[in-house]
């Protein structure tokens, strides 16, 4: 759980700021595309968390489905025991491992969501929002969703694909349960342009409303070919389709007809983060389930874009090979959480290679903010005796960092805090650890400590403490980002004695000048970047 800094935390009068990752399926171990997701919304949390928002945080898996049912048997164990298995050993550890500050973590199998679906779904059934029908059409189990003739894509020998998973669909004709989605296209275009930041970025709002403009299908909601699911109450027959099951845990998790103080304290959530491959059941089916619910719906459907290989989305079966953890074993977990945001723009795809990882690694985390750390330390050790000097002496020099930290803190808030732009937001503070190297190329300290006259040493006590106080701003900043090294620079700067801890200093005192106190305790910690050992030769 992560820390926080605020007593609003448990107040029920306060709406939280609720974030959510995709529900994932655990048909198989997490990999870089699921991690992408999971530490873009727990940089988005801490960074909220930091402007003393009130947050929720809420991530799990999606357990039912015919794709983890033929897993499980494919495995020779019960879909439940083969759900428990992976949760526990394989998706639990990596987001423990990656320093993820989840709240909650919701899975479909409990009965805290099973039961509270089967009422959700129920209350639609009594108010006609739900009837009996029959379908037939072209069914992707990789997606868990009927597809619609013409967005099928085909390969040389003429057979129907799924444009995205790529394998050849089914057709399922079945006797099912059906929500009345066709009645919901007009209200959900009348919200679209009412709320025209709902869906983000642009391009994948445009996907959305030209889909819905060609008009809605009713959607099928049940399935009775299969029983691994949550029956549908009125007719056992029937399980309820996994789509419907899994948009539900963001209503389950947060109180949903069990904890009504919880529920409006929490719901809806303000941003619902998603891959742009399931866009439409959460910016289309999700709220439409909602307005037929009269339940308010989210603030914001973000779609991140696709981590890449070989030209593919990074799936399941085409994975580089590489594993969240052989990155963090060699780059660590800070440099992983920050490389992926780093490097490619939030919404857009993006390639992941390891020539590029190790570049910036080494001249952006090693060589620009490691260095600088590490040298104002060593620099205060051996002219101060790791006693921070008081800035006596500052000029104009001093005045045009304190207005690049103002403008990194306003920048980097706005990225991050409002617009999801992640790497606009890291590359704010990186231009500002950039300004303060080239000030302290620009002062030379080491030849100003050969003057040993009072204005001699007022100037190198000046150049110090402004590097210092500068260094104290970036740990606050990078803090949601890269929250193992923030606090290595927090205690390497004796910032906690006089200023206490880390993740309690608000964001919107970041660039007040002046706070790390004359007289603290510095000294060389830890090296935050170390120089990359020679990687694997089979990585
Ligand atoms: O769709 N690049 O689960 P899922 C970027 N259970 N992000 C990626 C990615 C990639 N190559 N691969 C996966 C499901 N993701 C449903 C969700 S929610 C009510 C139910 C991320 O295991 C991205 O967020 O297939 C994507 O949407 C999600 O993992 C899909 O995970
Ligand atoms: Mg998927």
């Amino acid at each position: 759980m992560a820390a926080t800094g605020t007593e609003k935390q448990g107040d029920e009068s306060v709406k939280a700021f609720y974030v959510s990752t995709p529900i994932y399926y655990v048909n198989d171990a997490p990999h870089l595309g699921h991690a992408y997701t999971t530490v873009a919304g727990d940089v988005l949390t801490r960074w909220h968390r930091q402007r003393g928002e009130k947050v929720w945080y809420l991530t799990g898996t999606d357990e039912h489905g015919q794709k983890i049912m033929r897993t499980a048997e494919a495995n020779g164990v019960t879909p439940q025991e083969w759900c428990d298995k992976l949760v526990e050993e394989a998706w639990k550890p990596l987001w423990e491992h990656l320093d993820i500050g989840h709240d909650d973590f919701i899975r479909t199998t409990e009965k805290r969501h099973t039961d509270r679906v089967q009422e959700f779904v129920q209350d639609l059934y009594d108010k006609g929002e739900i009837y009996k029908g029959g379908y037939e059409g072209p069914y992707c189990v990789g997606c868990e969703e009927y597809k619609l003739p013409g967005d099928l894509i085909e390969d040389e020998q003429g057979v129907k694909l799924c444009p995205i998973h790529k394998k050849p669909v089914e057709i399922l004709k079945e006797e099912n349960y059906f929500f009345k989605l066709s009645a919901y296209g007009p209200k959900l275009l009348e919200f679209y342009e009412a709320n025209p930041d709902f869906i983000q970025p642009e391009s994948a709002r445009n996907e959305v409303v030209n889909f819905v403009k060609q008009g809605l299908q009713d959607l099928s909601i049940s399935r009775s070919t299969f029983d691994w699911g949550i029956p549908i109450p009125w007719d056992d027959k029937h399980v309820i389709y996994v789509w419907v099951d899994a948009l539900l845990n963001y209503a389950t998790a947060v109180g949903y007809g069990a904890d009504q103080a919880k529920f409006e304290a929490t719901f809806p959530a303000n941003v619902h983060l998603v891959g742009k491959d399931i866009l439409r059941f959460h910016a289309v089916i999700w709220p439409a389930m909602l307005m037929a619910q009269g339940l308010p719906v989210p603030g914001k459907v973000a779609a991140n874009g696709w981590l890449m290989v070989g030209g593919e989305k990074m799936s399941k079966s085409n994975l580089t090979g590489i594993k969240p953890q052989d990155l963090t074993s060699h780059f660590g977990v800070d440099a992983y959480r920050w490389y992926f945001l780093r490097a490619i723009a939030f919404g857009s795809d993006g390639s992941f290679s390891w020539e590029d990882f190790t570049a910036r690694y080494t001249s952006e985390l090693a060589n620009d903010y490691g260095n600088l750390a590490s040298r104002v330390a060593a620099m205060v050790g051996k002219y101060f005796d790791g006693a921070l000097p008081e800035a006596t002496a500052a000029g104009d020099a001093e005045q045009a960092i304190q207005d690049g930290l103002a403008k990194a803190v306003a920048e980097s808030d706005r990225k991050i805090g409002e617009e999801l732009d992640f790497q606009g937001g890291i590359l704010a503070v990186f231009d500002f650890v950039k300004q303060v190297n080239g000030y302290i190329t620009e002062q030379e300290p080491w030849k100003v400590a050969k003057d040993d006259s009072p204005e001699g040493r007022a100037r190198l006590a000046t150049i110090l403490y402004t590097a210092a106080e500068s260094l104290r701003a970036v740990a606050v900043l990078l803090n949601p980002v890269m929250p193992e090294t923030s606090r290595k620079l927090w205690e390497s700067l004796g910032a906690e004695a006089g200023l206490g801890a880390l993740a309690d200093q608000p964001l919107a005192d970041a660039a007040r000048w002046g706070q790390l106190p004359v007289g603290a305790t510095v000294t060389k910690g830890a090296v935050l970047f170390p120089r990359l050992e020679e990687p694997k030769k089979d990585a």
